[in-house]
C-alpha cells in the first residue's frame, strides 16, 4: 500500500470481526516494528503477542473491558484475536549507555532528560500501528491500567514495563468516539516555525 494511503487509513478501530489473524501475520508485524528507530541501538522494546481466548479475556478485564462496554464501545478488547502487548525495558538503555563507546571510564551515569525507552517504545507501536493497516488489519491501542497484574499473568519480568496493548484483527463498523469527532488542528497548532 502506498505509504499516505496507509497513514490516512490508520486509526483506532474498537470494533472486531471474529476471523482470526495467522501467527505469520503478527511475525510480520513486529518484524516491521523491529525496523524502528531505538536510542543509542538499545533495542529495548519488545513485545508479548496473545492469542489465546482465555488469556485474551482476563487481559480485557485487566485493561477496563468493562469500563468501555459501559461507555457505549462494543466489547473490542476480547473480541479482537490478537493482543500485542508492547514492552519497555529501562534497563537495557541504561546497560546499552554504560558500554565503552556510549560512556567514557570515569564518567557518570547518564541523566535521562527523555527517557528514551518511552520514545522507542512509541516508535515501534507506530510501525505495529501502521504494518496492520498495510495489512489490511484493523488495531486499536489501550494503555494498561494495571501493570503488575499484566505482568503477572503472563509472566513478564519485573524490569520490563508493559507499556500499552495494541488490538489486532479484522475491523467491524465502529462507534464514532467523542475523540474522533475533534479532528486533527490546523498545522499552525503544531508546527512553530524557526522559533516557538
Ligand atoms: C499513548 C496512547 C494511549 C492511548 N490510550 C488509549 C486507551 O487507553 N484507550 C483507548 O481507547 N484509546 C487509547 N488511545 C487512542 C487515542 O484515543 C487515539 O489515538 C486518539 O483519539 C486519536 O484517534 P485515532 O488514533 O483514531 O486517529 C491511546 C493513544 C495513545 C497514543
Amino acid at each position: 500500500m502506498d505509504f499516505a494511503v496507509v497513514v490516512g487509513h490508520r486509526r483506532m478501530v474498537r470494533h472486531f470481526t471474529t476471523e482470526p489473524v495467522s501467527w505469520a501475520t503478527v511475525e510480520r508485524l513486529v518484524r516491521t516494528a523491529q525496523h524502528a528507530p531505538s536510542a543509542g541501538y538499545s533495542q529495548g522494546v519488545s513485545f508479548v503477542a496473545v492469542t489465546d481466548a482465555a488469556l485474551r479475556q482476563r487481559m480485557a478485564e485487566i485493561a477496563g473491558e468493562a469500563w468501555y462496554t459501559g461507555v457505549g464501545h462494543h466489547p473490542f478488547l476480547s473480541e479482537a484475536p490478537v493482543h500485542l502487548v508492547v514492552c519497555t525495558s529501562e534497563a537495557a538503555y541504561r546497560a546499552r549507555y554504560r558500554e565503552p563507546d556510549k560512556r567514557k571510564p570515569g564518567q557518570p551515569e547518564r541523566v535521562w532528560p527523555v527517557p528514551y525507552w518511552h520514545t522507542d517504545a512509541g516508535c515501534a507501536l507506530m510501525l505495529v500501528l501502521l504494518a496492520a493497516v498495510n495489512e489490511g488489519l484493523a488495531a486499536a491501542f489501550v494503555g494498561v491500567r494495571d501493570p503488575a497484574r499484566l505482568r503477572a499473568l503472563l509472566g513478564i519480568p519485573g524490569d520490563v514495563l508493559p507499556v500499552g496493548v495494541v488490538l489486532i484483527g479484522h475491523g467491524a463498523p465502529d462507534k464514532a468516539t467523542r475523540s474522533a469527532q475533534r479532528g486533527r488542528g490546523p498545522l499552525t497548532d503544531v508546527l512553530h516555525r524557526e522559533r516557538w
